[in-house]
């Protein structure tokens, strides 16, 4: 890893911003290898040198991996004048440059992944390559195997062209038991389990990340989108015990396989 300024290690590690730290600094509360420094603009090898604050042990990550499960009402952006932001939602160790993978629409749940690795996001996002991105959704009207063909072929959602070929599932309500899947322990609001229209439930599975993509795709074949939940990006499945709104860095096994498909 190539040396950084100690001001930045210290703000990547949480200990403050980057201001903030110039002043833990010149207060003598930072040890570089033992040596009391002052000056928060030197130098330092992240995984050579030994940083202290208060004489703990400072650990520093080149990237930060988050697997968040988005509440509905959030967005999915760093900062906003007015509403709630999913990196808002990583209370820990927080640096300043994470940002999410990709956006889910204020109104979807699910996974997002919360990194600062922009390479990672890159590769993940990359129109060509193509990236499985699973939903489970709930949907206003009667989905049937004829609106599986028709999503299989593509479905024109007035952009330059169809959309790819897309994985479209119905679930019966007796399926819970035979996927892996909870489907029945998915908390939707009452008011869309209660009321009298006629609903599907589905799982589809696209490759692309178009505006607004599975909304447009049911409104297309002339259908609506009630509730939307992210379950799997890539290799990547949504870790069934975070509630919405609570998030787990991810393993290390989990990173070596987002990163190793690459
Ligand atoms: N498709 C949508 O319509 N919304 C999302 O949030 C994600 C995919």
């Amino acid at each position: 890893m190539a040396d950084i300024r100690l001001d930045k290690f210290l703000a990547d590690a949480g200990a403050g911003t980057r201001s903030t730290v110039k002043l833990i600094v010149k207060k003598g509360r930072v040890t570089v290898n033992d040596v009391t420094v002052e000056k928060s603009d030197i130098k330092v090898n992240p995984e050579k040198d030994i940083i202290c604050l208060d004489g703990k042990k400072l650990t520093y990550n080149e990237f930060e991996y988050f697997m968040l499960n988005k509440p509905q009402g959030v967005i999915s952006a760093t900062k906003d004048d007015k509403e709630k932001t999913v990196v808002e939602l990583i209370t820990e160790n927080k640096r300043r440059d994470l940002f999410p993978v990709g956006r889910l629409d204020k109104d979807t749940e699910g996974l997002l992944i919360i990194t600062n690795d922009g390479k990672l996001a890159n590769r993940l996002l990359a129109p060509g390559k193509h990236v499985d991105k699973t939903y489970f959704a709930i949907i206003a009207g009667e989905v049937t195997e004829d609106t599986v063909l028709r999503f299989a072929e593509g479905i024109d959602i007035g952009d330059d062209k169809p959309t790819a070929p897309s994985k479209l599932r119905i679930i019966y309500d007796d399926m819970s038991y035979t996927t892996d899947i909870a489907y029945d322990s998915i908390d939707y609001d009452d008011d869309i389990a209660s009321n009298d229209i006629v609903k599907s439930k589905v799982e589809i599975t696209i490759t692309e990340g178009r505006y607004h993509q599975i909304k447009r795709m049911f409104e297309a074949v002339g259908m609506r989108v009630i509730y939307l939940k992210r379950l799997s990006m890539g290799s990547l499945s949504l870790d069934n015990s975070l509630k919405p709104g609570e998030y787990r860095r991810l393993t290390d096994d989990e990173i070596e396989l987002l990163i190793g498909k690459f």
